[in-house]
Order: structure tokens, then sequence, then C-alpha cells
């Protein structure tokens, strides 16, 4: 019962796309467990790049599964409109499967994100205004619409006014603005049932009984580490669990079905949205990263923050997620640098520390403490296998291997699906 997940280290956008749709050719299904169309994966198959936001990266793999998880949120027109942008581009997206028990990101939903941030002003957290945080407070304060509620007109309307009653007194007494109508968003949402009907499953039983029959699944997680919201850098964190614990109630396994957890790291970091960032650079060297590195979010295209790899994270995310390996991407991007500066530890008031203070006040005034390893001028984006990159090139991943705390088992030299070194088989 191979059950593998993969997830990002950092802050998002470390390359989860392309790993997850690198081994979706070998693996049975691909399974979403967190986030929603906040999340923007790229992959390159040939000449073609797609941009998914809610479908699992496995959707490109005609033999693998795609599902979406009940810890997923889901924006019924962003998913329609996604399947029908493959579908038009020759992808067959029939086997995708949606939980009942996901729930639904209404128009409400995302009122409530943009007035919010508007409101917060300088203390705003840089949401990507997708409604993904009031959709997952609708969720715990339990008056969230799930998928299956779409197919009772009764239980949805009188979910819908619950919903509505307390928000629509804060959104035209508190932030000035106009009621929602109960009616128009029941309208809109049952336009959605009939059109997603064909893909909502009890995948809960689809997955489990798929692992009782050796079947491989891979769990694909959407944001990263630093984002979660237990264990990333709160409030600067999107309203769920990317962290490997996260696959479990988003999917519904047992952890004991977890056979390997795969940590995507940058070989660099970015960053997108409020909050801290101790080894951001605001100088040339930024720039060139994020030119280099094509460092644009693909879901708001927002410029991405950008700064040196950082080891304190890097070891944070192997332990909060339990990592048993590393996929190091984008390592062809440092290319051309004299001298890499890597952060090994940060100073904080005056003191040296190795690991991630869990203290917020602490982390804002993180210091970087640098290390510089000797940089390489040579193309490697056609590098097959370690022996092929130069030797400050394996140095350097064999330093970041050391600071970080699990093997790296892949290396991207490129974002097409073939610009990857494989070191130890994933599978
Ligand atoms: P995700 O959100 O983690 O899936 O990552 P994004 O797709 O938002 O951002 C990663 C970007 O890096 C995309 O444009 C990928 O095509 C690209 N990419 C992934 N791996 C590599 C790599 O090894 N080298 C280079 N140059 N680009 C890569
Ligand atoms: P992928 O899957 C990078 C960030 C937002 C914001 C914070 C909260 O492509 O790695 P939200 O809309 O989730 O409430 O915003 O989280 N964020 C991401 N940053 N990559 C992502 O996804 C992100 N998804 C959310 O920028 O700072
Ligand atoms: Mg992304």
């Amino acid at each position: 019962m191979p059950a593998l997940v993969l997830l990002g280290a950092q802050w998002g956008d470390e390359g989860k796309g392309k790993a997850t749709d690198l081994l979706g050719g070998s693996v049975d299904y691909v399974v979403r467990y967190q986030g929603g169309n906040n999340a923007g994966h790229t992959v390159v198959v040939g000449d073609q790049k797609y941009a998914l936001h809610l479908l699992p990266s496995g959707i490109l793999s005609p033999t693998c599964t795609p599902v979406i998880g009940n810890g997923v949120v889901v924006d019924p027109s962003v998913l329609l409109s996604e399947l029908s942008g493959l579908n038009e581009r020759g992808v067959d997206t029939s086997k995708l499967l949606i939980s009942g028990n996901a729930h639904i990101i209404t128009p409400y939903n995302v009122t409530v994100d943009k007035v919010t941030e508007r409101f917060l002003g300088k203390r705003k957290i840089g949401t990507t205004g997708r409604g993904i945080g009031p959709t997952y407070a609708d969720k715990i304060n339990r008056v969230g619409i799930r998928v299956q509620d779409l197919y009772d007109e009764s239980i949805l309307t009188q979910k819908v006014e619950a919903a509505l009653d307390v928000k629509n007194q804060i959104l035209t007494k508190l932030y000035n603005r106009r009621a929602i109508a109960v009616d128009q968003v029941v309208e809109e949402l049952v336009g959605y049932a009939e059109k997603l009907a064909p893909y909502v499953a009890d995948t809960v039983l689809v997955l489990n009984q798929a692992l009782e029959d050796d079947k491989v699944v891979l769990f694909e997680g959407g944001q990263g580490t630093l984002l979660d919201i237990d264990h990333g850098t709160y409030p600067f964190v999107t309203s769920s669990n990317p962290t490997a614990g996260g696959a479990c109630t988003g999917a519904g396994v047992g952890p004991t079905k977890i056979s390997r957890v795969i940590g995507i790291l940058k070989a660099y970091t970015t960053r997108v949205g409020a909050g801290p960032f101790p080894t951001e650079l605001f100088d040339e060297d930024g720039e060139a990263l994020r030119r280099i590195g094509g460092e644009r979010g693909v879901t708001t295209g927002r410029d991405r923050r950008c700064g040196w790899f950082d080891a304190v994270i890097a070891r944070y995310a192997t332990r909060v997620n339990g990592l048993t390996d590393f996929f190091l991407t984008k390592l062809d991007v440092l290319t051309g640098w004299e001298q890499i500066p890597v952060c090994v530890a940060y100073e904080i008031d005056g003191k040296r520390v190795e690991e991630l203070p869990y203290s917020q006040s602490d982390f804002h005034h993180a210091k970087p403490v640098y290390e510089t390893l000797p940089g390489w001028s040579e193309d490697i984006t056609k590098a097959k296998s370690f022996s092929d990159l130069p030797k400050n090139a394996q140095n350097y991943v064999k330093a970041l291997e050391e600071m970080s705390g699990a093997p790296i088992s892949a290396i991207g030299v490129g974002p097409g699906r073939d610009e990857t070194i494989e070191i130890n088989s994933f599978l």
C-alpha cells in the first residue's frame, strides 16, 4: 500500500506541480487534500505549459485518477472552467473524483475575503482573494456549504440562510456593503449541481479500497509548510494544513498508511503576500533570482519576494512533516553566481539560534547568519545524473542535504518533465 505525500517545504511555489506530474505516470491516484484555487501549480510537458489551480497535477497523466479530497475548498465556477480549459486542449478529465464532503467556496466567501483584506489595510495578509479563509472559517463555524448540499435544494437554502444571517449584518453594518440575497446564491449553486454530478464520489472509501488493493496513491499538497495554519508563520498563512498530517484528515486516510513524505524544496527561497522572510533580498541578487527563476505568481500574477536558501526552514519542514526525502528544484536558476550565500542559523537579539523560533516576535527579528558556498557557471540543464553536475553544484546540493536533515532524492534542473536528475527512486 504505497501512499506518498508530496508537499511544499517553504512558502509555496517550490515546484510541486512539476514533481507531482513527474510521478503521475507511475501512480494510480493523485489526491489534493487541502487548499483550493489559491494554489497555482505549473506543469510543463514538451512545449505545452499548464497552470493548475484546483485540479491535482496528476490530471495530465492518462492512467492516473485525480481526486479532490474532503479537505479541499472548491469554487465550482473555477473548477468547471479549469476542466473545460483542459478539455479544449485535448486532456481527458473524465476520471476526476470530488469528495461530497469538500466545502464550497460561495460567492459571499469571495466577497468577505476581499472586504476583510481591505479593512485590514496595512495589516492585511495579502491573500489571493479567492475566498479561502472565509470558506474554512464557515467550515469550522459549522455554517459551511458542502458539495453534497448542492443535491438537496431545501437543505441548501436553509444552510445559505444560516450562513448569510450574520454575514449580511457584518457586510451592511460594518463594511457598508449591500446585503447578499439568499435566492441568488442558491440559484447559482444549484446551477452547478448537474455539471459536477458525474464526478462526486465517496472518495474516502475509494482511496482506502485502492490502498488495500496495493494501488499507489500520491497526496499532493497545495501551498507550503510555512503557510500552514498551525505550523506556519501565523497569521501570515493560509487557512488549512498543507503539512503531512493534513493529508490524513484531508483525504480520510490513516497515518499508518503513509509510507513516504517528500518535501519539495527550492534551491533558494520565495514568498508571495505579507509576512516575515529572514533571507529576503532587496538588491540586485533578489531581482536576478526573480528574473532568472521567473518568480511571478501563477494565481495572482504578483511578483514573488525572493531570497537565499534558508536551511533553518528546511530543517523545520523535515521535523514537522517527518520528511523522508527532498526534491530540490530550480538548481539551474543559481548558475552564474560566483558565491552563493546559504542561511545556516539566525541571530535574534544578539544570540545565535539554530532552530525556527516558536515566538512570532522573535521570528520577525531573526537576522540570517550566512555561510557562502562557491558557485558554478556551466549550464546544468542537460544534466541527467548527479555526476553530470559541476563539482561546485554537487557540493552545494550535498551541503543543503546535510543542513536540511533528509536525503535529496531528485534535483530539478529545468521546468520540463525530463529536466530532472533522479537519485533515489520515489516508488
Ligand atoms: P508549485 O505551486 O509548487 O507547483 O510551483 P509553481 O508552479 O507555482 O512555481 C514553480 C515554477 O518553477 C513553475 O514555473 C515551474 O515550471 C518552474 N520549475 C519547476 N521546477 C523547476 C526547475 O527545476 N527549474 C526551473 N528553471 N524551473 C522549474
Ligand atoms: P501554491 O500551491 C504561494 C499565500 C498568499 C497569502 C497567504 C494567504 O502555488 O504553492 P489565501 O488566499 O490562501 O488565504 O492567502 O497564502 N498563498 C500562496 N503563496 N503559493 C501558493 O500556492 C499560495 N496559496 C496561498 O499569497 O500570503
Ligand atoms: Mg504555485
